[in-house]
């Protein structure tokens, strides 16, 4: 399955075999919540964009459309007609952000749903039962991201729940599969390492799921709030107690610099909804750093967002066409600033890889780590 080709200090170029294809790594997960794009990219778009993988939330299809109808369809791949790997997220990081009134015992968590107030309940079997009719390439463990800043006596017991909920979903998967209810009976399980900032915390329970032979390892709770050093300490902290036959995961991060900067710490995989969002504002990722195409002096500007993007945006309209459709609010000015940014992203990450093959992963971080998160 995860396959390590070489390394560089502690960065890694993989690759990981699945069902649904072979991913190259280190590489961006492109964010697809309600198994659409925001910004109205298809399954055909991610073609075009270099998507490898494509992320979709268990919260979000659980309430809307339901993933008893996800089934119904065929699953997620037929659904939405990508036929490329799928992740799709438990729902645990979910309901802690976006639903209200939770309540969270050993069995799960009851909370009401950010659509429409009614009342649901969620734990590892529930999230592992949604996965398994969705059926993702990927599901993910059922965890509690935890609030930063927390008090260590609630992050230890809130760590130790979570590992006691990942021997669930395991058991859950299994259980599944078993009984032919798995939509995609080769559907993979990530664990989740948690332990806010406390270094003793994150190892202890990395040391534990490490136990439990998963298809992959992630870290989670990061990037809510957490000042970006603090951040990248955990990450090197942590590293050395990962699988180093098993694909890493940092979940939710982030900008151009944060995945340099991670690549280095030996992360392989990545998702950000930053990228489409920033894009749906008009900010724009380019080699040189971030631009504002709102801004005035693009007005009557021949060129390309990027000069050095060969996206299928850069490669035929102009910023002055872009800007325009920002100004008039056009549906397309939101959909070609998508475009160019994932595009942007995934092209990073391939050339992250080409690095790692010429063995000047080095060379290009201390290149571009600063620039590409500066506003120009
Ligand atoms: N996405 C970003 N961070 C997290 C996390 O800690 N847990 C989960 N399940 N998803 C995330
Ligand atoms: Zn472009």
């Amino acid at each position: 399955m995860y396959e390590l080709i070489r390394t560089e200090h502690a960065a890694r170029r993989g690759r990981f075999k699945t069902v649904h294809g072979t991913v190259e790594t280190p590489a961006f997960m492109n964010v697809a919540t309600a198994a659409a794009i925001k910004g109205g990219l298809s399954a055909f778009d991610l073609k075009e964009i270099k998507c490898q993988v494509m992320l979709c939330n268990t919260y979000h299809l659980h309430l809307r459309p339901g993933d008893e109808l996800v089934r119904d369809m065929g699953g997620l791949h037929r659904f939405t007609r990508w036929d490329g790997p799928i992740l799709t997220d438990s729902g645990g990081f979910q309901v802690f952000s976006l639903a209200s009134l939770r309540k969270i015992r050993e069995e799960g968590v009851t909370f009401n749903s950010h659509i429409d107030g009614r009342k649901i309940f969620m734990g590892p079997e529930e999230s592992m039962r949604i996965q398994a009719n969705l059926g993702s390439t990927i599901a993910m463990a059922f965890d509690e991201c935890i609030k930063n800043p927390a008090e260590h006596g609630y992050a230890k017991d809130s760590c130790a729940r979570t590992v006691r909920w990942l021997k669930r979903c395991k058991d859950e998967m299994a259980r599944l599969k078993r009984e032919g209810l798995a939509v995609n009976p080769d559907q993979l399980l990530f664990g989740i390492n948690q332990g806010c900032c406390f270094d003793d915390l994150r190892v202890e329970q990395m040391k534990e799921i490490a136990e439990l032979d998963l298809d992959g390892y992630s870290i989670g709770g990061l990037a809510v709030g957490e000042p970006t050093e603090e951040m990248y300490r955990v990450i090197t902290v942590v590293e050395p107690h990962m699988p180093k036959d098993k694909i890493r995961y940092l979940m939710g991060v982030g900008t151009p610099g944060n995945i340099l900067e991670s690549i280095a710490r030996g992360v392989d995989l990545f998702d950000c909804v930053m990228p489409a969002r920033n894009a749906r504002h008009g900010h724009f990722n380019t080699w040189g750093g971030i631009i504002n195409i709102r801004n005035a002096k693009y007005e009557r500007d021949e060129s390309p967002i990027d000069p050095q993007c060969d996206c299928p945006v850069c490669r035929n309209f102009s910023r002055s066409y872009i800007r325009h459709l920002f100004k008039a609010d056009e549906i397309l000015g939101l959909r070609l600033g998508v475009m160019h940014n994932l595009y942007f992203y995934n092209t990073l990450l391939e050339r992250c890889r080409d690095a790692l093959d010429a063995g000047n992963f080095e060379g290009f971080r201390e290149k571009y780590s600063k620039i590409l998160d500066s506003r120009i």
